[in-house]
């Protein structure tokens, strides 16, 4: 767990367009309207698990099996010192703290009464915000799944969740969307479902191999991403039907994604770090822009890929006001994959059959004093997300849009 330091430890940095010189980089160095932030999640921070009718989450039953004994019943303290975490934001001079508000605060079992003690909560957090001059960016989803919706109906795998989020969602529109104006409706699809899903190392804990119970890593993870993308789809259309006119926010998602190279320009590399993209960024993001899977996973993946109905995809289809991304690292990418290894590093799934790796020749990708790198260009809308603090982490790179993203290049710019 993070220290109460953490406060400082992750930065988000709301990218709308650089111009940056690489050696010496100052808040002169960025465009008006550059926005400066922290970002937490509400797991990982709040503590108070017990407090106030929060209900327990898919995380509290996983922190149990943690040999050390590491939970986050109090982590960071976050709800009892928000105040004093907000006047460090402020010494910080920063412009904006983007949260995760926690489902099972707001409903305790995921869906039925909602919990005053908890909308008051997060009523207080966004006032003492506000009151500094601190504007909120706020996640709806975070990883927390309320336990309860996990008992009932084992989460993100039915379909049922697509109407317990819709409410949960419109209920932190209703309360809060009259200040907040940027929602973030999932954190990381891709990275909760292949390690809760597919490797099984973070909660739900599920798949095929002995480290799990249960799962099945070969089908969940497709029809979790299926149903988190039928959420996202169903609320932003709820969104901007029912709260956009008179609150006038933004709402979008926020993907992981790594960058890849081909380890050498030998073809089938250059395919292979394509399906490597097509398997973490595409998978979310062609949907959203264009109403279905990359062609690369419906091929690959066959009928364990579940399919969009008309009017699914139509309403997938554009339902993105922004798009945030969050880069940890670039990674060689090549044709040549084992299992094992896959399951090692847990990369992607085996289905891309892209083998990923930060080195080659025992040699790091990159400068080595550069490991967090990305690219942006025209108007492309990027959070940069470093949970590892690294003095190079604002280094910024400039270049060309690169040849597997200028699809969705072309499309963002219209
Ligand atoms: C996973 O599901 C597939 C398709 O239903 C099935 O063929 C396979 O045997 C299952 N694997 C496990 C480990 O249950
Ligand atoms: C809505 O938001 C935009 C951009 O943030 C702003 O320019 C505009 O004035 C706002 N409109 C209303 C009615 O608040
Ligand atoms: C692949 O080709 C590009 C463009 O010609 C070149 O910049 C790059 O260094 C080559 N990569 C390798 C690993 O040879
Ligand atoms: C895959 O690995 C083998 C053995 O190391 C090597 O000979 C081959 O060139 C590699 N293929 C690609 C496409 O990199």
């Amino acid at each position: 767990m993070h220290t109460r330091k953490g406060v400082a430890l992750a930065i988000t940095i709301v990218v709308v367009g650089i111009q940056a010189g690489l050696s010496e980089i100052n808040r002169a160095s960025f465009p008006k309207g550059f926005v400066f932030g922290t970002a937490s999640a509400a797991f990982q921070y709040e503590g108070a698990v017990k407090e106030d009718g929060r209900g327990p989450t898919i995380w509290d039953t996983f922190s149990g099996i943690i040999i050390d004994g590491s939970n986050a019943d109090v982590a960071v303290d976050q709800y009892h010192r928000y105040v004093e975490d907000i006047q460090l934001m402020k010494d910080m001079g920063m412009d904006a703290y983007r949260f995760s508000i926690a489902w099972s605060r707001i409903f305790p079992y995921g869906t039925g009464e909602i919990n005053q003690a908890g909308v008051d909560h997060y009523n207080n957090l966004i006032n003492a915000l506000l009151a500094k001059g601190i504007e909120p960016y706020v996640t709806l989803y975070h990883w927390d799944l309320p336990q309860a919706l996990e008992d009932k109906y084992i989460g993100w795998l039915d379909r049922r969740i697509i109407k317990d989020f819709a409410l949960y969602a419109e209920t932190c529109f209703e309360k809060f969307g009259d200040r907040v104006k940027n929602w973030i409706i999932f954190n990381e699809p891709h990275t909760f479902t292949v390690q809760g899903y597919y490797s099984g190392y973070e909660a739900p804990g599920r798949c095929s191999s002995l480290l799990c119970k249960v799962g099945n890593s070969t089908t969940e993870p497709y029809i979790v991403a299926h149903n988190v993308l039928l959420s996202y789809a169903t609320v932003a259309d709820s969104y901007r039907r029912n709260y956009k006119e008179k609150q006038n926010g933004s709402i979008g998602i926020s993907l992981d994604v790594k960058w890849y190279e081909p380890v050498t320009n030998a073809t089938e590399n250059i395919e292979a770090t394509q399906r490597a993209q097509d398997f973490q960024l595409g998978w979310f993001l062609d949907p959203l822009i264009f109403g279905d899977y990359p062609s690369s996973m419906r091929s690959r993946v066959g009928n364990r890929l579940p399919t969009f109905t008309e009017s699914e995809s139509a309403l997938l289809k554009g339902s993105l006001d922004f798009v945030g991304i969050n880069h940890y690292t670039t990674y060689y990418a090549s044709e040549n994959a084992t299992n094992s290894i896959f399951d090692l590093l847990n990369d992607c799934v085996s289905d891309a059959n892209a083998f990923a790796i930060p080195f080659q020749d025992g040699k790091p990708i990159g400068d080595k004093k550069i490991r967090y790198r990305f690219r942006i260009a025209g108007k492309f809308y990027m959070v940069i997300h470093c949970t590892l603090w690294h003095e190079k982490c604002n280094e910024i790179h400039q270049g060309e849009v690169w040849k597997p993203f200028s699809h969705y290049h072309r499309k963002w710019n219209g």
